[in-house]
């Protein structure tokens, strides 16, 4: 089975983007990893990204057209913004485990509520690339 992991926007750009912040692996590097683990668990992974909200939306509506075991997303910015994020984790059965690369409670105020996470399943945020890897570890539980 497959696990979708879902991207949004400027994550593109991970690797050079506030490397402060985000760290020095790009997506790819990410996705690398999740795949070598992913083996592992006997489970593939299908890594995507977009900086367009309604590709996700479509993502996760395809996640349980798909069958799929879960959803890691990371939806960025549009986390703290996107209702319709919301309402297509509520629309889904299909399990969606919120992922950041940082605390966004630890930031600005604009980034503590998330209209992913009062949907997802559960929340892991902080852990840098460590994040995506703790989500598929939950993931391979369901
Ligand atoms: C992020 C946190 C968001 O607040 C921000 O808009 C991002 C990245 C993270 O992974 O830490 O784009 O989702």
């Amino acid at each position: 089975t497959t696990v979708f992991v879902l991207n949004g926007p400027s994550l593109n750009l991970l690797g050079t983007r506030e490397p402060e912040i985000y760290g020095h692996d790009t997506l790819d590097d990410i996705a690398g990893r999740l795949e070598d683990r992913a083996r592992e668990l006997d489970l593939n992974i299908d890594m995507r990204q977009s900086n367009h909200e309604g590709h996700l939306v479509d993502w996760l509506h395809e996640a349980q057209a798909y069958d799929a075991r879960a959803v890691i997303l990371n939806a960025g910015a549009f986390t703290h913004t996107s209702i319709a994020l919301h309402d297509a984790i509520k629309a889904i059965r299909t399990p969606v485990i919120e992922v950041h690369l940082s605390n966004p409670h630890a930031r600005e105020e604009f980034r503590h509520t998330s209209f992913v996470g009062r949907a997802a399943r559960g929340t892991i945020a902080g852990f840098g690339a460590l994040s995506y890897a703790l989500a598929l570890e939950a993931a391979a539980q369901f």
